[in-house]
């Protein structure tokens, strides 16, 4: 595959991605940001001449792959563009990076591009700890056959491998990735709080939390979810419960139907797991039940 490519959209995971495409050999032909500033301090944190910097798409005219890591809703006017004033050649790779959007959203009518989705499963809420991470990330990607061995070449560069996504999956491949992650940042801000309301400083509750959140990510990965599992449903501590139930029904933070939602889940991996019986499990969920409907009626 040809090595030269651009990047349309100097944020974090384009910034990122050609740091690392760069030190791999890849040649960047142009930096192309909504405004120079941002487009030349990415040129830094890549490494590459900052005379590549510039706002001007047609900069992109010489790559034969031209990545696009400009926000979601921005692709198509991105890809469009590219089309109208013919920057992208008529053997060119397009690739973007969302994970709701396919490949196909490039497509133009007259557009003789090779077009592919290129997801990598990884939050980039800052680019320098993301850039180190990328080697240990899943890569999901579809689109034209024809662009397939460049994004191959391109997962293997930034050392993960492609796996394939079906484009009518990506809205529920999506949702997936926010429930795990974008969620669970939620739902310790959400635990935060309620450490709040007994009385441990905030600024401690997210620190006392992590080793919690890291021991519990590890018994996962060594075990997955369902021997993963600690805690009173699975041990089925009914008096447990009801204390936890009674406790939030006078807490401040509005979470009980939260955790009764979740608890109703935990159940269902608890029993599907063998670890509760049947019977264990449907005394849980009428407490967990009866809580819920007693807060929406009253
Ligand atoms: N963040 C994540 O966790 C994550 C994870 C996986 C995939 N993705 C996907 O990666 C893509 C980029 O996301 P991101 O988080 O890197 O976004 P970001 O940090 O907001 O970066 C987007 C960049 O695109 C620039 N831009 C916007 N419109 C442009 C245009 N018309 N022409 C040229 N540049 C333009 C922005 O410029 P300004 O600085 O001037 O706004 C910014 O530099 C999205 O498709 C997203 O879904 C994101």
């Amino acid at each position: 595959m040809n090595s030269r490519f651009a990047l349309i959209g100097p944020g974090r995971v384009g910034a990122a991605i050609a740091r690392t495409l760069f030190e791999k050999g890849f040649q960047p032909v142009a930096i192309i940001g909504r405004n120079a500033h941002t487009a030349h301090e990415a040129c830094s944190f890549i490494g590459c001449d900052v005379d590549l910097a510039t706002t001007d798409l047609h900069a992109a005219a010489p790559a034969k792959l031209i990545l696009i890591a400009v926000p979601d809703d921005q692709i198509a006017a991105v890809a469009r563009q590219l089309h109208l004033k013919q920057i992208a050649q008529s053997d060119s790779v397009l690739l973007h990076f969302s994970g709701v959007h396919p490949a196909a959203i490039m497509r133009q009518p007259q557009g003789q591009t090779f077009l592919f989705s290129l997801h990598p499963l990884l939050p980039f809420a800052d680019r320098k700890q993301a850039y180190e991470r990328l080697s240990r990330v899943s890569y999901f990607g579809e689109g034209d056959v024809a662009a397939y061995s460049a994004a191959a070449t391109l997962c293997n560069a930034l050392g993960g491998q492609l796996q394939f996504i079906s484009s009518q999956m990506k809205h529920l491949y999506h949702a997936a990735a926010c429930l795990a992650s974008n969620y669970l940042v939620t739902l310790i801000a959400e635990a935060g709080s309620l450490l709040e309301e007994c009385g441990i400083d905030p600024a401690r509750g997210d620190t006392c939390l992590l080793p919690l959140l890291e021991a519990t990510l590890h018994n996962v990965a060594t075990c997955g979810t369902k021997k993963g599992l600690t805690g009173p449903i699975v041990r089925g501590d009914i008096g447990t419960l009801t204390a936890h139930l009674q406790a939030l029904e006078t807490s401040t933070t509005g979470l009980l139907d939260l955790y009764c939602l979740l608890g109703n889940r935990t159940v269902q991996l608890a029993e599907g797991s063998g670890r509760i019986s049947t019977s264990m499990a449907e005394k849980i969920r009428d407490l967990l039940n009866e809580r819920i409907f007693t807060s929406n009626t009253t």
